[in-house]
């Protein structure tokens, strides 16, 4: 598939072995931001209440289907087939990522109810207006169209469908002097901020559901994933190159501090097309 130079990028940086061995080794296959609530969590834990939490917000059944955009390793498909019987199509950039998350439903037997497609949410490659429910967790980040990705998921809802995502954010009034040292830490060329995703959302016509923020879950996560790999490291450098490791911590660390000044956001966003 030919791709941009930025979406690209990502898919290389997903695609490697040292964030694989990365994430099996600190994440497990849900690799969004957890949400912790006295600090003692394992990142598995918080990560599971975070699908929990994002469920109780939703009416599903097994008559529901569901396309979840950058879906990592299928975490949240599985859950959502296990639990509630929903049928889940993926779409990742990833194809390294695909393939786990295909031979781990086999393993399940959950072939059947769920569909891993390797491709972009910049042009989501399924037939318009079929799904239940669109869901997106932390990936949209990874976007410099944000416009085209509600555009696409408009045109693969199905009338009065919903959209519910997750992302890392810059708060509303983060100056760009704040954003651009911490956005050269990774392929990733702007974050959304809640404002923008309103009049996106707006302008390609959702109505808000709900948005609930909560800013430090993710310093929360990121000093988590900092203090495991501290605690882990040799172990860790047995699967990931010292290089790369050093590059997460860098970056994570710059992450943390920015958020604690107050110029980061995570939240629950959750739109219905008209
Ligand atoms: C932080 S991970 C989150 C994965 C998953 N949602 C989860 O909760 O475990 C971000 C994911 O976005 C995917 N991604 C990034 N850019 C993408 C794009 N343009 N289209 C589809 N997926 C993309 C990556 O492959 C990666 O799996």
């Amino acid at each position: 598939m030919e791709y941009s130079k930025t979406i690209a990028k990502t898919r290389d940086y997903y695609n490697s072995d040292n964030m694989m061995n990365f994430h099996s080794f600190i994440y497990g296959e849900n690799i969004h931001i957890g949400l912790y609530t006295h600090g003692h969590e394992s990142i598995a834990e918080a990560n599971l209440n975070a699908l929990d939490m994002i469920t109780s917000l939703l009416t599903l059944s097994p008559s529901t289907v569901i396309l979840d955009l950058g879906s990592g390793y299928g975490g949240t498909a599985r859950y959502l087939t296990q639990k509630f019987g929903c049928r889940v199509d993926c779409v990742n950039l990833s194809e390294t990522q695909n393939e786990l998350n295909r031979q781990l439903n086999k393993k399940l037997g959950l072939e059947s109810l769920i569909q891993v497609i390797d491709g972009s949410f910049e042009a989501i490659p399924t037939t318009s207006n079929i799904y239940d429910i669109v869901w997106s967790q932390d990936a949209l980040l990874y976007s410099s169209d944000r416009l085209k990705v509600f555009q696409e998921v408009s045109r693969v809802l199905k009338k009065k469908g919903e959209f519910i995502l997750t992302d890392v954010m810059q708060s509303d009034n983060c100056p760009v002097e704040v954003s651009k040292p911490i956005l050269a830490t990774v392929d990733i060329t702007s974050l959304a901020s809640i404002k923008s995703y309103q009049k996106i959302a707006k302008d390609t016509g959702f109505e808000e559901i709900q948005i609930i923020a909560m800013p430090e879950q993710l310093t929360n996560q990121y000093q988590k994933t900092l203090s495991v790999m501290d605690q882990n490291y040799d172990e860790l450098a047995k699967s990931c190159d010292q290089e790369f490791l050093e590059y997460q911590r860098v970056r994570l660390n710059k992450w943390v501090k920015t958020g604690k000044q107050g110029y980061l956001n995570w939240g629950i966003l959750h739109f219905r097309k008209f």
